[in-house]
């Protein structure tokens, strides 16, 4: 009974509100100082809602004169930083389950975080443990909602964030 309840253990969400986008970012370097390797965000949330600002926010965190374009067409950009790589992967254009495997994601993995938009279209790799931040339009046109969601030990790890957020 007790393991059932661990296996699919997640969070209440915890919802933020982000009035501009330098909200986003002071929010990303909140998120950033709590990453270590292995460590998934799902990014959800249509287009325009902010996947792409948040990541790379979180990659300027580390790397703050990196570009950081969008992975749009590329599926997959990565950056070194000293603690760990930084894979930012838009999966919006993936084809098939078999092509999630060819990107390389479970060997990045172990030494990596990974910033993933569109996650959806990768369900069934997706880890028992990450953070999903579903991302939506708010009341004014710079404003953003997102919904936090810790899976397996984000669950706990979403309680730090919260006192920092
Ligand atoms: N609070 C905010 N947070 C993030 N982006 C914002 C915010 N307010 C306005 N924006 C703008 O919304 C757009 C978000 O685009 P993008 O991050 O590419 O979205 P997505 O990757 O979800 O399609 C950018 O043009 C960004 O400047
Ligand atoms: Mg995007």
């Amino acid at each position: 009974m007790i393991a059932a309840m661990a296996d699919s253990r997640a969070s209440k969400p915890l919802t933020l509100v982000f009035e501009d986008e330098a909200a986003t970012a002071r929010f990303a370097r909140k998120l950033a100082a709590v990453l270590t390797k292995g460590d998934v965000i799902a990014l959800t949330g249509g287009l325009g809602s902010g996947k792409t600002a948040l990541a790379r926010a979180v990659i300027r965190s580390f790397l703050p004169d990196e570009e950081v374009p969008s992975p749009t067409f590329t599926l997959v950009q990565s950056y070194d930083t000293p603690h760990f790589a930084i894979w930012h992967v838009d999966l919006y254009r993936l084809s098939s389950a078999r092509d999630v495997r060819e990107l390389g994601l479970d060997d990045a993995l172990d030494a990596s975080v990974l910033l993933i938009e569109w996650p959806e279209r990768a369900a069934a790799w997706l880890p028992a443990d990450r953070l999903e931040i579903r991302l939506s339009f708010g009341k004014t046109a710079t404003a953003r909602k997102a919904e936090l969601t810790g899976h397996g030990n984000w669950a706990g790890r979403l309680a730090a964030l919260e006192a920092s957020a």
